[in-house]
């Protein structure tokens, strides 16, 4: 039996809550030993995690994991908000009483950790300081020694986080569980990642991947603490957050938003690189997938990214589509790969979207560790890497990241921008003044269906604020919070809906996006000063085409312009009545929200 007590005090572990919570699951999980861990166990944790094969190294100082071929993504039907009160059960965040779930997963985990060490891992989700920190305070337990180092890429990783915080800290425990025998998308799946918001306590069984594993991240940084926003007043989201400095005038605007999963926040937010549209602007990177925003005594809405890295999907990042990933990601600075490809004579690493592929297939294993040399011919076009491989790097390594990007009080924000994924209709912005609108519109927002998930060409997938996997209570309550927290900004911050993903008749994109992005931004933030006034529809104010910076744009660029730059009233109308049924679905939406919907339908029918 594992001495906790000793371990704990050598640690410097002093918090008594935390000590006994310790105790506690070292006992239901039986692990063999006990270590408190903090961010300077790097290099030693990365050493064993060589030895053990758990790693592999991929070049100079990056490194490569490959997880269970079953286990590769989160798990949205497994995936489980519990709460003692039956009226926290939305439409989205799968509710169950937590009466029931603590002891299925008591059952679980009840000697799952025996023969392995259980690593503590105290950590913050914020920069530190801030009065946030009650709130972002957590301790991970986790059976997993690569859960540990993509930790303390992620998260901002000691015992001195916690300490001092008496019991305002997040119990996260995390199992791995046997991966091969779990019957992962099969009716006797017995894999469970719970989250009981009402007692802050996180209990993921069955996995070592991303967001099941790395309870700092989403389970904690957005859906427990999303939880936590809504009883003391703040917002907490699956947002990008960036700045952009005019070096001209010195003016300095932060836009933050959200895109569904794999809708384009990361590159957003990395991919506007500082010398982007000849050296007049500077662009500052904050986060690209969580922001915490609240208003601050003087009515200023406020933000700040709670992560310390980036979880980046791997798939088409290269020089050109995000050349500020590819410096973020250069030898030497510590990144874990997983599930790209690998070689495993020269440790390079390859992925879809990367550039050529390589031609000698020497050495190269596929994301399962399969050979691609020995591939059946039938199998030859499979991809190399899993479409949902990652990258992790922290945000120091960055080379925009922002100067204040560790100040606890984060910055102002001036706009919220919400990005569908959607071949028509949306138009590549379109700014929306007023909040309830706003509003709204978030909560309307969808990505495309694909014909194989959701049926209905032309109908969303709707995700509101890109939270619909990772909502913690119901949605009308959701839509209520939102607009009592920007309902008390006094700074005006602008909505906006865009889209980069219009398409052609032959399936091209209408717009070129990444890099060229900021030209929209950039119209947004000179509209909401005043610089320019756009030109009015029904659903928000769009730019007139000579108010975008136009500058270097090819010849079918601008020959598309005009479609994104319009309204298609009928197919508008039609959507309309796409979203009625959905916000019907939320029980005691707030009114203001079905008003906004009414004044954009009759704006439309008047059209
Ligand atoms: P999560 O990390 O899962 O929350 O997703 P994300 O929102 O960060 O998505 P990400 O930035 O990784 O983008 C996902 C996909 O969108 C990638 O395949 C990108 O190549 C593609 N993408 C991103 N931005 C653009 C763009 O401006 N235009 C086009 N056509 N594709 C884009
Ligand atoms: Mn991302
Ligand atoms: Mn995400």
């Amino acid at each position: 039996m594992v001495d906790v007590e000793r371990v704990l005090d050598e640690a410097g572990l002093t918090n008594t809550y935390v000590r006994d919570y310790v105790a506690h699951w070292a006992g239901i999980t039986g692990a063999d030993n006990v270590e408190v861990v903090s961010a300077s166990d790097d290099a030693r944790l990365i050493e064993l995690a060589l030895a053990s094969g758990e790693l592999l190294p991929a070049g100079e100082g990056s490194y490569y994991s490959r997880s269970y071929f079953k286990d590769t993504a989160r798990a949205e039907e497994r995936t489980i908000v519990a709460t003692s009160n039956e009226a926290d059960k939305g439409t989205y965040n799968n509710w169950r009483p937590a009466a029931e779930m603590k002891p299925k997963l008591v059952e679980l985990m009840t000697g799952a950790s025996q023969g392995k060490t259980m690593y503590v891992i105290p950590y913050l989700m914020a920069p530190a300081g801030g009065p946030l920190d009650k709130f972002a305070a957590g301790v991970e337990l986790t059976d997993n020694v690569n859960v540990v180092l993509q930790m303390i890429r992620m998260a901002r990783v000691g015992v001195d986080y916690i300490n001092h915080l008496g019991d305002d800290f997040v119990k996260a425990v995390h199992v791995t569980g046997d991966l091969p025998n779990l019957g992962q998308g099969t009716p006797d799946d017995k894999r469970y990642f719970v989250t009981v918001a009402d007692e802050r306590t996180i209990l993921h069984f069955g996995s070592s991947y991303g967001g099941n594993a790395l309870l700092g991240k989403i389970a904690h940084g957005l859906r427990q603490g999303s939880y936590d926003g809504w009883k003391n007043g703040f917002l907490v989201e699956q947002f990008m957050l960036l700045g952009i400095t005019d070096k001209g005038t010195g003016k300095k605007w932060n836009i933050c938003g959200g895109f569904p999963s794999a809708s384009g926040k990361t590159n957003l937010a990395m991919t506007l690189a500082p010398d982007a549209l000849g050296d007049r602007y500077y662009v500052e990177f904050y986060g690209d997938d969580i922001a915490w925003i609240w208003v601050d005594d003087n009515g200023v809405l406020r933000g700040f990214n709670p992560e310390n890295g980036v979880f980046g999907v791997a798939k088409d990042t290269n020089e050109k589509t995000n050349p500020t990933a590819i410096e973020s990601i250069k030898p030497g600075l510590g990144v874990i790969y997983t599930n790209v490809a690998y070689n495993e004579k020269t440790q390079a690493v390859w992925w879809e979207g990367r550039g050529d592929k390589p031609t000698d297939l020497d050495g190269w294993l596929d994301w399962k560790g399969e050979r691609i040399a020995d591939r059946a011919e039938a199998d030859a076009g499979a991809d190399w890497a899993h479409p949902n491989s990652r990258f992790t790097t922290t945000l120091a390594n960055v080379p925009n990241v922002a100067g204040d990007y560790d100040d606890h009080e984060g910055v102002e924000i001036h706009g919220i921008i919400f990005g569908g994924r959607t071949r028509d209709r949306e138009p590549l912005i379109r700014a929306i003044n007023d909040v309830a609108e706003g509003v709204y519109d978030g909560l309307t927002l969808g990505a495309e269906a694909t014909a194989a998930a959701d049926g209905l060409e032309g109908v969303l997938r709707y995700d509101p604020m890109s939270m619909r996997p990772f909502m913690s209570y119901p949605e009308a309550d959701y839509g209520q919070h939102w607009l009592n927290v920007i309902g008390k900004a006094t700074n005006n911050p602008i909505f906006a809906h865009v889209n980069w993903f219009q398409r052609g008749d032959d399936g091209r994109f209408l717009w070129p996006g990444y890099r060229e992005n900021l030209r929209p931004l950039l119209w947004l933030m000179q509209y909401r000063n005043g610089e320019v006034t756009g030109v009015e529809t029904p659903v928000g104010v769009l730019p007139a085409r000579e108010e975008l910076n136009l500058e270097g744009l090819d010849e079918q660029t601008l020959a598309d312009l005009d479609t994104i730059l319009t309204i298609d009233t009928e197919r508008w109308q039609q959507e309309m009545g796409y979203r009625e049924k959905h916000l019907a679905q939320f029980d005691g939406l707030p009114e203001e929200i079905w008003e906004a919907h009414r004044r954009v339908a009759k704006a439309l029918d008047d059209a």
